[in-house]
């Protein structure tokens, strides 16, 4: 067959009669796996990223026996690995901090065992991105098993999505309008299941990603995790990736720029996270491919917004499932993807999109009446943000996407914290919240506090939105008018260092634009004046993170993972 491996690579550490192999073979007896059970077999490495404090990913131990089984099937032999678990809930500061930290785990176990191919399992946010980056440098033969979403929350015979609701009461009850009991009943109701968050969160945006890439069987990323298709998914996946080897069908034969721009479509289309910026940026460096904030920028102004799902939107992940799930939305864009490229399951995603079909348009709408004409998306630059700053305007209030206002700044998340709401605040309907020193160097890891909190008082005004900027990111499952990701950020000396209270700042989506409204002797003067912030981190891995960190419009890669260079393969003989 084309392309098909001289020698399969585990054969190196299992083959020959050198001392080596006998060692590997003796060892591998001692783990009860007799020599003809590995002879000539694809070994599988499941990386899984399954762990008891992550919610999300708690039943990918269990899915790993459906993969290992399908492996067996298929005439493969399976070898489960733990790998980092990145915790969106429970990871502190943030588990972005730690993505590229999973995708050099990753890359380094593909690289170093005997690893033919693998299964890579996650979901939860962060894990997506950094699973792939990792497997696109080590570039082997891979296939995605996405977590996939929890089941739809209930309260109060309303439906209640991760995230989002959360954020909607938490203001409601600031404001007043719900009880103490009340919001302990909703607590208990939120997260029902297994399985990430169940909105166009980063995690469902980031498990579309892999999908549209053509990196996971069609339909994997839609399937919710304790639906009895994610077992038989899971098992298809791991029988497939053993053809795949014997197909020596690597993730640079798939992941090409046609696949990168056919992922931006499809976050555009489905109203996704503004994180997928951030690591798309990153996915495609590693896969040597390039892909720029305008790619973003562009495509948005010509996708329209079909999937409702909230934030943006009205449904939740379940319903997107039942309606026919991302097959059955991109069914709807065929005309602005490529057709012709090849898929993990060895077709084109033409003849994977041929049968896929809308079962309710309410969910996945139309052409002729989309969401939004529009992409959600928007990259601003001005002199607030050379290297750009992001926007989902889909998210947004359409009131304030044209809008100037007075600076209130916050030098950091405590100092937003302890003033934010204080009744002696200057603040009004109409200020510009700024919060500084949250971008990736700064905070450290760009958490995301970018959905800045409208200050008590005005909420009880009845107050919802208002223009918030930040070098931080923003919860996928967030809204409200918050300008994310200014690069460079203001640790670093960028202009959002420069902004004082009261400044002018405008903010004009139809135009990308994002001005602070002072001259630029005055922007000068201030930036002579400017000293850089005390470092954070004395040693450890945040010494390395603080060292090698890239900014958000190069997607936060580390310099020496990003940068091109020959995989030096470990001799096993
Ligand atoms: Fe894991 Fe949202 S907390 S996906």
């Amino acid at each position: 067959m084309s392309g098909e491996p001289e020698a399969l690579r585990s054969s190196r550490w299992f083959e020959g009669e050198g001392l080596r192999a006998f060692s590997h073979r003796s060892r591998a007896r001692q783990l009860g796996i007799g020599a003809e059970e590995l002879a000539g077999k694809p070994v599988i490495g499941i990386l899984n990223t399954w762990s008891d404090i992550n919610p999300c990913h708690m039943h990918l131990r269990e899915r790993a026996q459906a993969v290992k089984r399908g492996v067996w099937e298929a005439g493969g032999y399976p070898v489960e690995m733990p790998v980092a678990t990145l915790s969106e809930t429970f990871q502190k500061p943030t588990p972005m901090l730690y993505r590229n930290l999973l995708a050099m785990d990753t890359e380094e176990i593909l690289r170093s065992y005997p690893f033919d191919g693998a299964v890579l399992m996650g979901g939860c946010d962060k894990s997506t991105p950094a699973l792939l980056m990792g497997a696109a440098s080590a570039d082997r033969p891979i296939i995605y098993v996405p977590a996939g979403p929890m089941l739809t929350g209930h309260w109060h015979g309303e439906t209640l999505g991760s995230g989002t609701d959360m954020w909607r009461y938490w203001d409601e009850k600031r404001a007043g309008t719900i009880s103490e009991a009340e919001w302990g009943t909703l607590e208990a109701a939120m997260a029902r299941s297994p399985g990430q968050c169940m909105t166009m969160g980063t995690a469902s945006t980031m498990t579309a990603v892999a999908e549209a890439l053509g990196l996971t069987l069609p339909g994997a990323s839609s399937i919710p995790a304790v639906d009895s298709a994610h077992h038989r998914m899971a098992a298809a996946s791991g029988s497939r990736i053993v053809g795949m080897v014997r197909e020596n069908l690597k993730m640079s034969k798939i992941a090409d720029r046609r696949a990168f721009l056919d992922a931006v479509t499809v976050v555009l289309a489905l109203g996704g996270s503004t994180n997928a910026v951030i690591h798309l940026v990153a996915m495609a460096g590693r896969c040597g491919v390039e892909l720029s904030l305008g790619d973003f920028d562009r495509l948005s102004r010509c996708t329209p917004v079909l999937a409702n799902i909230r934030p943006g939107g009205e449904y939740l992940m379940e319903d997107f499932y039942y309606a026919g799930g991302l097959p059955a939305l991109m069914a709807q864009i065929k005309d602005l993807l490529h057709l012709q490229r090849t898929t993990v399951n060895g077709r084109t995603l033409g003849e994977n999109l041929a049968e896929a079909a809308v079962h309710d348009g309410r969910v996945i709408r139309p052409r002729e009446n989309p969401l939004s004409e529009h992409g959600g998306l928007a990259i601003l630059h001005g002199n607030l943000a050379p290297d750009g700053a992001v926007i989902k305007h889909l998210a947004a209030s359409p009131h304030l996407l044209g809008h100037t206002g007075p600076a209130v700044v916050f030098e950091d998340y405590r100092d937003m914290q302890s003033r934010v709401n204080d009744p002696e605040l200057e603040v009004n309907a109409g200020s510009v919240l700024v919060l500084r020193h949250a971008g990736p160097q700064g905070g450290p890891g760009m958490p995301e506090y970018g959905m800045l909190p409208i200050p008590d008082k005005l909420l009880r005004e009845g107050v919802r939105d208002m223009v918030r900027i930040s070098d931080a990111r923003m919860s996928g499952t967030s809204y409200g008018t918050c300008v994310l990701h200014v690069a460079p950020e203001s640790f670093v000396g960028g202009p959002l260092a420069l902004v004082q209270n009261g400044d002018l700042i405008t903010l004009d989506v139809a135009q990308r634009r994002l001005h602070l409204e002072v001259t630029e002797d005055e922007l000068l003067r201030r930036k002579q004046a400017w000293t850089p912030p005390e470092k954070i981190f004395e040693r450890g891995y945040g010494a390395l993170y603080s060292e090698h960190i890239g900014q958000a419009d190069m997607g936060c890669d580390f310099d020496f993972l990003a940068r091109s260079g020959a995989a030096v393969e470990p001799d096993a003989g």
